[in-house]
Order: C-alpha cells, then structure tokens, then sequence
C-alpha cells in the first residue's frame, strides 16, 4: 500500500499466479488488480477486485481504514476482476453506498443480484462531494465495457481511468511499462478505437497529476507520453516506422525465407522484428504487428488452405481492427500453394491495407526464383 497524494492511497492487490488473463492471455508476470481509497470528510473506496483476492484486499483496506467506515464505493467497471468483491465488501461494510450508472447497477444486479441496498445513480459529468474532494464522472463506454466510467477528482487532479492505461504485470514486477501495456491495450480494449478516442478528448480538458488505472502502475510523471501512445493505437497509426515479419513453417523453409527477408530488410537499414507464430504467444504477435508500420505474413500451405496459427493471428487482427498499414505475404506449397491468395483474401476486408505488388512463392524449399522474389520484396518494402 503507498501513498499517491496525502488523501489518496492505493489498496490493491497483486495476483502472482494467475495462469490466464481473461480465460485467454498469458500473464507470465502476473496482474494486479488495483483499488484505491480517498481519505476525507467521507471516505471513496474505488473499486473492489478478483474474488481470487478478495481476503487479500479486505486486508489491506480494512488496515488502511484504521477501523473507520468507507461511505461510497465507486464502481468504475463491472468486469469481475474488479467487481467480484462487491458482496464481500458490503458483507463487510454495509452502509457504505455504491456510486455507479444505471449500467453498472444492471450488471451488478446480473452477476451478484440484487446486493446493493444503497445506491447512489450518477449521469455524466455529476459531482459527489467528499469533503475537500470533489469528484466528477466522465463516463466512457465500450473502454471496455458498457458502464466504464472514469472518476476525475478535481481537488488532486487525479484520474481514476478504469482499464484505460492499465497493462498486464504484478507491480512488484515494476516492469517497464510499454510492451505489456501494448499487449493489454490492442487486445482488450484494441477494438475500441473510437470510444477511446472520445475519452482522450475529455481527458485532454483536465489538469491531471496523476492517471490510476485499474491494472497496472499508477502513472504520475511524463503523462504526455502515456496519452500519446493512447492516441496512436486508438487511432490505429503505426507507431514505428518498420516491418514486422509473422512466420509459421513446418520443416524450417518457410522460416528460412522469413529470416532471409529480415535480413535483406536489415541490410536496407530497416527495422524489423520475427515471430514464429506456432511458437509465440499470438496476444503479443498482434500486439507487435499494431506497433510496425508493414507486415508480411508467411505461411505454409496446409490443408488447401492457411497454417491454423497463422489463420488465428489474421482473425484476431481483423477482430482489433488492424488497418492504415502496408501488407505483404510469403506462401509455400510443395504442389499447390494457395497461401498467399487466401491470406489476401482475409485481409482485403480489412480497413485501409495497401499489399506489395511482390509475393514471395517457394515451392518447398528457397530457391533462385524466390530468392529473387525476397530481394524484390525488401526493395519494395524498403522504399
Ligand atoms: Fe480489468 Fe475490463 O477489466
């Protein structure tokens, strides 16, 4: 627990040994599910956490309380890493008044019932006051879920943004914060480009000293960079100049061509980055592929159609909206190879892709002609 102004105090907990995010990412540095208190006149607890950490997370509030009585528990989003210890917590303090919008009490009532017996509706842009703090909610639906809303205290300038600017990792990690923020925000909250959009444009009207998420640091200097990224991936803009390169072989010839490619790539002073897809955790693929400008996808042939890791990568960027970029593919097969046309074929119902006029074909192994192909095809996407 640590204190980010005088009043407000971070009470969250670090869940170390979760094996899946969300039922589905890999979280090798765990996660941690944050909730913090503002001490006043009246005291906010904002939000509660994981019913894998409720016991945890009473702990540390009921020692951070100091045996007194939280009046309001605001209630940002209803997704159950941050709301499964509602009963708990009114269990435990049953006077305290639950803050949240009309959504948030509907899916309170759909996951837990009818629990809250004190409720406080709030609209857009209403205040509750603490005391000295002034608190006013700026609502931010589909960031990620319908009910998100953020709470913005106007006497500390800070920011209570809900799963906006949170990452995967456990804070005692104290990892650097981009790439598993990259990771937590194309795949989670990655569709939702536009309403991100317009939560930045509220945000740009604050005075803010520090942003707390609901996953994640507590972000208090260099805010400007935070918000950039935000910025960049929710308008789908590359952030890198570069190529990312997503390979899935069988026998090695397919990722023997990849490399050979990265390699040209190298020689024309151009970044690039590789991922074996049968391989690599595919959240981070796509996450990587969001960061770089181009990509060329390779894939073997494999039952008339496209390696299935290679397949689950394409759908999952057309599920987060990857567009604004260049697109470019390698295809092998021994007697029919048919890759590169179907890859195409996903991706012209994509947003905004331009392809290479280049494909690289290699009939089992790398041969003159397809070398010549992967020279032409670094020239092409070097340029
Ligand atoms: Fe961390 Fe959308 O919940």
């Amino acid at each position: 627990m640590f204190y980010i102004t005088d009043d407000i105090k971070y009470v969250g907990v670090d869940d170390l040994d979760l094996d899946l995010f969300e039922g589905q990412y890999k979280v090798p540095n765990g996660v941690s599910y944050n909730s913090y208190v503002c001490f006043d006149k009246k005291r906010a607890v904002f939000d509660t956490v994981d019913d894998r950490k409720t016991d945890e997370w009473l702990k540390n509030l009921n020692v951070a309380l100091s045996g007194a009585t939280p009046d309001y528990l605001i209630v940002s989003h209803v997704e159950p890493d941050h709301s499964a210890s509602i009963p708990a917590f009114l269990k435990a303090y049953p006077s305290a008044t639950v803050v949240g919008n009309e959504k948030t009490f509907l899916l309170i009532k759909r996951f837990y019932g009818d629990i809250a017996s004190n409720k406080l509706t709030v609209s857009e842009g209403d205040e509750l006051n603490l005391g000295k703090h002034v608190l006013t909610f700026a609502f931010a639906p589909m960031v990620h879920w319908p009910e998100v809303m953020a709470t913005y205290d106007k006497t500390d300038c800070v920011l209570f943004s809900a799963d906006a600017f949170g990452k995967f990792g456990a804070l005692s990690h104290n990892e650097p914060w981009l790439d598993e923020a990259r990771r937590y925000y194309i795949n989670i909250v990655g569709k939702y480009g536009n309403p991100v959009q317009s939560v930045l444009k509220k945000v740009s009207a604050l005075k803010i000293n520090a942003i707390c998420p609901l996953h994640g640091p507590v972000l208090n200097e260099n805010l400007d960079y935070y918000i950039e990224k935000y910025a960049l991936w929710s308008s789908y803009t590359p952030e890198e100049d570069g190529v990312f390169i997503a390979f899935a072989s069988i026998y090695g010839n397919t990722a023997s061509t990849a490399q050979k490619l990265a390699q040209e790539l190298e020689k024309r002073g151009i970044k690039v980055e590789l991922a074996d897809l049968a391989r690599s955790d595919i959240a981070w693929a796509v996450a990587q592929a969001f960061k770089y400008s181009k990509l060329v996808v390779a894939s073997i042939t494999y039952d008339a159609g496209v390696m299935p890791c290679a397949e689950a990568f394409i759908n999952k960027l057309k599920t987060k909206n990857y567009s604004n970029r260049k697109v470019a593919f390698i295809q092998n097969g021994s007697w029919a190879p048919v890759s590169a046309k179907l890859m195409r074929s996903a991706f012209e119902s994509f947003k905004n892709i331009t392809f290479c006029n280049t494909t690289v074909t290699v009939n089992s192994a790398l041969d003159g002609l397809a070398q010549t192909q992967v020279l032409s095809l670094a020239d092409e996407l070097a340029d």
